[in-house]
């Protein structure tokens, strides 16, 4: 996204204005706009600072700047209107990934709403074919780029990582066995379109598809979903397969 901070701010107002009145009436949409606000102001005291610092230990572990702590206020409030960034937690994703019954090779994982790129590092502790992140917000975008250049590990087993600045609902699904990964990624209105398009690229490619959920809010919409199954997880997660497996 190469446009102004106040170009971004307000186009992200107009659009998040405009889906939450169609959603749930313009009454609703201006008290949430009001919570959303005040909710920005709380998380910018030095104390809430201080806690988001909180997520810190993966960054000391590895050498990179995945945390939560160290975005700008700017990006803070633009996430106000898409989702807040929060990068996932480590243990927590390994987790995720063992409860999955695949052959990693054959997958690219993909991160819809990648943040900073902390589980595109995670994820490269697998062998998939490929891993790829779709980031809306340039100032996580640029960190994921820059992570994914400094980070060295030797649990690394997948170098192909590809991090993409663009909004998630454009985004074209690779035409390969996938692993869709979720974490708070988008409102409501933006997940129903990503979903849709995942729903025709699978009408397509009838290739195998898992998604992996985590904190899933909004599991109604995949449960929804005519080519999604739900095949397990626990509270902290779903997990979903195409239903052309
Ligand atoms: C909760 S964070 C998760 C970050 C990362 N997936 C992780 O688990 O570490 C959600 C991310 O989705 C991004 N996001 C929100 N709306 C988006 C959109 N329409 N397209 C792409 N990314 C989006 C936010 O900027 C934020 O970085």
């Amino acid at each position: 996204m190469s446009s102004s901070f106040p170009q971004q701010f307000w186009t992200g107002l107009r659009n998040w204005w405009r889906e939450q009145a169609q959603e749930n009436g313009a009454w609703n949409a201006t008290s949430l706009l009001a919570r959303n606000l005040w909710a920005f102001a709380r998380e910018s005291t030095p104390e809430r600072r201080r806690q988001r610092y909180g997520d810190m230990e993966y960054d000391w572990e590895e050498r990179v700047n995945t945390s939560s702590g160290t975005v700008g206020w700017r990006t803070r409030l633009l996430g106000s209107f898409h989702s807040p960034y929060q990068p996932t937690d480590p243990a927590l994703f390994r987790e995720m990934m063992s409860s999955l019954p695949i052959d990693f090779g054959e997958f690219t994982f993909v991160d819809i709403g990648s943040g900073k790129g902390r589980t595109l590092l995670l994820a490269s502790e697998y062998p998939f074919r490929k891993i790829v992140g779709v980031e809306l917000i340039a100032e996580l975008h640029g960190a994921a780029e820059q992570n994914i250049r400094i980070y060295k590990s030797p649990t690394q087993r997948c170098t192909q990582i590809e991090a993409i600045c663009a909004d998630a609902c454009e985004f074209v699904f690779p035409q390969t066995p996938l692993l869709l990964y979720f974490f708070n990624p988008l409102p409501k209105a933006g997940l129903r379109r990503v979903l849709r398009n995942l729903e025709q690229s699978m009408e397509r490619s009838r290739l195998p598809v898992w998604v992996v959920y985590h904190n899933p809010a909004m599991d109604r919409l995949l449960e929804a979903s005519p080519a999604l199954l739900r095949t397990g997880g626990t509270e902290q997660y779903s997990v979903f397969t195409g239903k052309n497996l």
